[in-house]
């Protein structure tokens, strides 16, 4: 067993019973995350949907199923990468995540990816990427650049799977080519500790290693 499993399942359970904002008041379930806790991959989405917090799993419905075959194309089976996002709790109507909402529960995602210390973050459209990059520039401008991140990851942005199902072909291919790149990074070697991939395929667009991630 893996040695983080128990702190891992003790902030799980702080999650499920987590009362920081107005969303535990509508929620059915909290959406944790999903897959290995060893993933040397992560993505980072934005908010449960109506299947989601129906089924206390991120990423099940029709946009859970293009990152699906996305990841497939690449190799990789959902069980093996870790699947989160930045909110645990469905927002009414999948309106967009409020700023205080926001605040209450990126600790939970910074545990997250502080526990799994994935190799590769992947942010899945404007909110995951605004928040992990502390930037208001736009996904459309951002995808596809990998930066050197916090713990020696690299994140890519992408576009989220759901903008990709509404904005057909070219957006879903523009995924495609940001998942080519993420097989790239992932096939790199893994330097000894602390100096994790410094080498990048392709330019790093910007180094975002910061002392206090989410700020
Ligand atoms: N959209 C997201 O951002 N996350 C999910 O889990 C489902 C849809």
């Amino acid at each position: 067993m893996s040695r983080i499993i128990p702190e891992f399942e003790a902030l799980r359970a702080q999650a499920e019973g987590c009362f920081a904002c107005r969303l535990a008041h509508t929620r059915t379930n909290v959406v944790f995350g999903v897959g290995s806790v060893e993933a040397e991959l992560m993505f980072v989405g934005e908010a449960p949907g109506q299947n989601e917090d129906l089924q206390g799993e991120p990423f099940v419905g029709a946009a859970g199923q293009l990152l699906t075959r996305l990841l497939g194309e690449i190799g990789l089976r959902r069980d093996e990468v870790y699947i989160a996002n930045v909110l645990k709790c469905r927002p009414p109507g999948n309106r967009d995540p409020r700023p205080e909402e926001i605040d209450a529960c990126k600790g939970y995602l910074r545990e997250q990816i502080r526990m799994i210390h994935p190799r590769v973050v992947v942010t899945l459209g404007n909110f995951a990427t605004k928040l992990l990059l502390k930037t208001e520039v736009g996904i459309t401008r951002l995808r596809g650049q990998p930066h050197r991140w916090w713990l020696g990851a690299t994140l890519i942005p992408t576009f989220h799977p759901a903008a990709a199902l509404r904005g057909g072909p070219k957006v879903v291919d523009a995924m495609r080519q940001d998942f080519a790149l993420v097989r790239q990074v992932l096939d790199q070697p893994a330097g000894p500790p602390g100096t994790q991939h410094e080498e990048h395929p392709g330019p790093v667009a910007g180094d975002a290693q910061q002392m206090e991630l989410f700020g």
